[in-house]
């Protein structure tokens, strides 16, 4: 029986992953390898776009794959592949851009805020032909559907536009993928500043929950967190952020619902609150942190599954473009 094709992926941005990737993210990729046929990217094209050491950016794409493998993504199981490793994201990337109206890639606003940000002297073109690469990445693999945070649900449309725009130009080449967004209850925010989402970019980490830490670490962030005045264990997004995003970090890692934790912690402080959560996050991250560090200790066997999943990926990736090329006349 074949299976509906997932793909997703993320940027080796950091040494270490952050809570909000993994709940967000790998968590829910995780669980979607049985019904899919996933194949899941790091994706190391994209991140040139930010300067990077290079010798750095290699060993970020390593430790973003480890932690992949360590929160139980199998690579026996699904593709887990680094997308450079994969030369036809580049050239697809090449023949979409061809298609793609500047105006059309100009109402990106991912890369309008950053572009404003920087300046545009500042800002390379690899920044604005980001979503275009995007695209490839998806269409590559006859994708049906991509997991996805809402910041990234123009890109999955413009990748749809593109594919449609294709087929019916040359014929029916690509699948057109439909975008999954994340739910609100996946989403996790910084724990010094809880209206703002957690970031592996963020300034400052005071309150970013990394999964390579020391988990000793992470509980005296946990204990640290911003709460409120009002001392009760109370889910209210808008009144009270900081213990809101507690419960949504607590309810993910243990599956449970987060009346059922408001009820266990009813008439206990935030003090009391904080110690359960620690616990669950060390619990939860010490093993991955472990598996993670393991698998780094052995990078020769690590480039070996790396390996032998880009070449799985590379069968799939080839064979779509290798019509496309037939199809535009290459
Ligand atoms: P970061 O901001 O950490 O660099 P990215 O924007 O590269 O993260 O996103 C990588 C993946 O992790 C995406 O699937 C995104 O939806 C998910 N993700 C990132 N941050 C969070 C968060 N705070 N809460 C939930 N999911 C997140
Ligand atoms: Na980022």
């Amino acid at each position: 029986m074949t299976r509906p094709r997932l793909y997703s992926g993320m940027q080796p941005s950091a040494d270490s992953l952050q809570v909000g990737n993994y709940i967000g993210a790998l968590l829910q990729w995780r669980d979607l390898q049985d019904a899919y046929e996933a194949f899941f990217s790091v994706v190391d094209l994209h991140a040139l776009t930010q300067p990077n050491d290079p010798a750095e950016l290699r060993e970020k794409t390593r430790r973003t794959a480890a932690q992949y493998i360590a929160a139980g993504i199998e690579p026996s199981r699904s593709t887990l592949y680094v997308q450079s490793h994969v030369r036809a994201h580049a050239e697809l990337a090449w023949i979409l851009s061809t298609i793609t109206g500047f105006g059309e890639a100009n109402r990106m606003t991912q890369f309008k805020d950053k572009s404003a940000r920087y300046g545009t002297d500042q800002t390379n073109v690899g920044l604005f032909t980001y979503p275009v690469l995007m695209a490839a990445d998806i269409l590559l693999y006859q994708t049906d559907i991509v997991p996805v945070g809402d910041d990234q649900k123009q890109h999955v449309e413009l990748t749809r536009d593109l594919a449609e725009r294709f087929n019916a130009r040359y014929g029916a080449a690509f699948t057109v993928p439909i975008p999954v967004i994340q739910k609100e209850t996946a989403r996790i925010y910084d724990l010094q500043n809880p209206t703002a989402k957690m970031s592996k970019s963020a300034e400052s980490d005071a309150g970013v929950l990394w999964l390579l830490d020391d988990p000793a670490v992470s509980a005296k962030k946990v204990m640290r967190a911003v709460t409120d005045s009002e001392g009760t264990v109370r889910y209210d997004r808008e009144s009270k952020p900081g213990v809101s995003n507690l419960l949504t970090i607590y309810a993910a890692l243990t599956g449970r619902q987060i009346p059922s934790i408001e009820d266990e912690y009813a008439g206990r402080g935030y003090g009391d609150f904080k110690k359960g959560l620690a616990e669950v996050v060390v619990n939860e991250f010490g093993p991955v942190r472990e598996r993670a560090l393991d698998l780094l200790a052995d990078p020769g066997e690590l480039d070996r599954v790396l390996a032998s999943n880009a070449d799985r990926a590379a069968e799939v990736a080839d064979a779509t473009l290798s019509d496309v090329y037939d199809r535009v006349g290459l």
